[in-house]
């Protein structure tokens, strides 16, 4: 119904910004348009300007979002049918690839009233359910791309979350304003002072989730943290992840293999007294730290959060920690090490073995240059060895095993994130069936076992799980 009431506003709008070109530039150019050949004078700053001035407009008399329990998409998006691209039409899927990819148009005019802020993110008239574990925190280090993160505070939003957010000192002083109007909004959102800056070296990425943790540690209620990035995608709704947060049953859930040379200062002690690392002293050996290289993305019951705050000391670690990839050591560092007992823990028995377990928190895909960029990214899109999702991915989002994707870019495919909110909002508030959390991946994970075992007597440590290493080409 309010498709055809659409129709003729999209209509008007269309005809309104031709003439604006054709007001901005010479008639060479309104020849060339129709001649098909789209403003060819006319710089891309300038098509922006154009573009926002009537995505403006179609906002301002967009009715269709008011008083529904539907997921409203931005007018950018509104003819996605995610449904569609779900029920894996391939054909369907070029209308949303390529020259018809779908970027986010930021849009300027955002309100930030407190009000225009719950509405986005709160459904009317929602309903929620208590969380088993009385929530899940998320500490999210952030630069840039507010209305992003905003859609994942919306995607993920249950009155027991907690959200904590580390701001980069560098971002825009936009960016900050809106979000600081965020945590103003919400009591469950806490953005930290901003006094650092961080990048993809890994500067000051592990002080953030520390300063995060210990924000958070303060909250009563949540039951695990995730430590995610800017463009980390969550793919599954509130209730799963207390789902599956309940099965890890106390494990913790990061990856973890053999120190990756060269990450290390050579001239620092890494000895635990020269680190001062427990608070209790006597527990400050000779011992020299193990270091294991992992990624910054992992989950981490709240009683390690405890653990790490009140027990150890990081502070000379964490500034001890060479330049470069310290963020992907510190938490599987903790986590690998038995010795220190810290509650979840793993061990470092099965990367010494070179074997790598199974890892949850985060889903990326890597294209090293040498791999071909077709079959290993099914966007074609590759930044720093890392695919970017596109809207080709949907179907593998819905259904495969792990708790995020990393990354999707806004300023590339706007499709894939409108769809998986979508998705999420379905789930969580229309109760939508669309796939079968499967327990027994999450139960028998190789970490979770060995959480509930490895204090009995026979416990014997077997480094593979006893379901077959999912391949993500069979869910695309
Ligand atoms: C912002 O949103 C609020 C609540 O939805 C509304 O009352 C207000 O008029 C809006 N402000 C602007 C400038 O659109
Ligand atoms: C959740 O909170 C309730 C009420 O405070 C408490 O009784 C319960 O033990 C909590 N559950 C967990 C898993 O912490
Ligand atoms: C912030 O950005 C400026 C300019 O891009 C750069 O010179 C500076 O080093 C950055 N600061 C930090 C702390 O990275
Ligand atoms: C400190 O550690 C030692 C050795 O592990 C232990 O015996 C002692 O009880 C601890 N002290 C405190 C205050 O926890
Ligand atoms: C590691 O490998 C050794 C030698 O192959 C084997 O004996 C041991 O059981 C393995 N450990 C684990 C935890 O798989
Ligand atoms: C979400 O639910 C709405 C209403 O039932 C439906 O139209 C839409 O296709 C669903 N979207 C997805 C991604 O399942
Ligand atoms: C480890 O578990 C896997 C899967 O259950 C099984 O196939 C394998 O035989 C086990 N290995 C050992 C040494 O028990």
């Amino acid at each position: 119904m309010s498709q055809q009431r659409q129709l003729p506003y999209s209509v008007i709008l269309l005809i309104l910004g031709f003439t604006f070109i054709i007001y901005l530039v010479s008639p060479t150019t309104l020849l060339n348009l129709f001649y098909g050949e789209f403003d060819p004078y006319l710089s891309a700053d300038r098509k922006v300007v154009v573009y926002e001035k009537m995505i403006e407009a179609l906002r301002n008399m967009d009715k269709y979002c008011k008083d529904r329990r539907f997921y409203c998409k931005r007018p950018e998006t509104r003819h996605v049918d995610c449904r569609r691209v779900l029920r894996g039409d391939k054909a369907y899927l070029q209308s949303l690839t390529g020259i018809n990819r779908i970027p986010l148009i930021e849009n300027p005019f955002l309100n930030l009233t407190c009000s225009a802020i719950k509405n986005r993110i709160i459904p009317k008239s929602s309903q929620f359910k208590l969380l088993m574990l009385n929530g899940t925190a998320f500490a999210r280090i952030v630069f840039a791309d507010y209305e992003f993160i905003e859609k994942q505070v919306q995607a993920s939003y249950h009155p027991q979350n907690f959200f904590c957010f580390a701001v980069d000192a560098n971002s825009s002083a936009e960016f900050q304003k809106r979000m600081k109007a965020l945590e103003r909004c919400l009591p469950n959102v806490f953005v930290l002072p901003v006094t650092e800056s961080y990048d993809s070296k890994g500067h000051n990425i592990n002080l953030a989730h520390y300063n995060c943790m210990k924000r958070l540690e303060a909250s009563r209620g949540w039951g695990y943290l995730m430590l995610l990035q800017n463009h980390d995608v969550i793919t599954k709704s509130v209730y799963e992840l207390d789902r599956i947060f309940d099965l890890l049953a106390g494990a913790n859930d990061v990856f973890m293999s053999k120190e990756i040379p060269g990450r290390r200062n050579k001239h620092s002690k890494w000895d635990l007294k020269s680190l001062r690392l427990f608070r209790n002293e006597s527990r400050n050996s000779d011992y020299e730290l193990e270091i294991s290289s992992g990624f910054v993305q992992a989950s981490l019951s709240r009683a390690v959060v405890e653990w790490l705050v009140n027990e150890v000391d990081v502070s000379i670690l964490l500034q001890q920690f060479p330049e470069y990839g310290a963020d992907e050591q510190f938490i599987s560092t903790f986590q690998s090490n038995q010795d220190f007992k810290m509650p979840g823990h793993f061990t470092n028995e099965c990367f010494h073995n070179d074997t790598s377990v199974s890892f949850i928190s985060r889903f990326s895909r890597w294209v090293p240059i040498n791999l071909e960029r077709s079959s290993n990214c099914a966007s074609g899109t590759v930044r720093h060895d890392i695919c970017i999702f596109g809207i080709e991915d949907f179907l593998a989002v819905s259904k495969y095993p792990t708790l995020s994707f990393n990354k999707m870019l806004p300023a590339f495919d706007f499709s894939i994130i409108e769809c998986t909110a979508e998705l999420l909002h379905n789930r969580t508030y229309l109760g939508q069936r669309d796939y079968n959390l499967e327990d027994d991946i999450y139960k028998n994970l190789v970490s979770v076992q060995y959480h509930e075992n490895h204090k009995k007597s026979d416990y014997k440590l077997n480094c593979t799980s006893n379901f077959k290493p999912w391949n993500y080409l069979d869910y695309l």
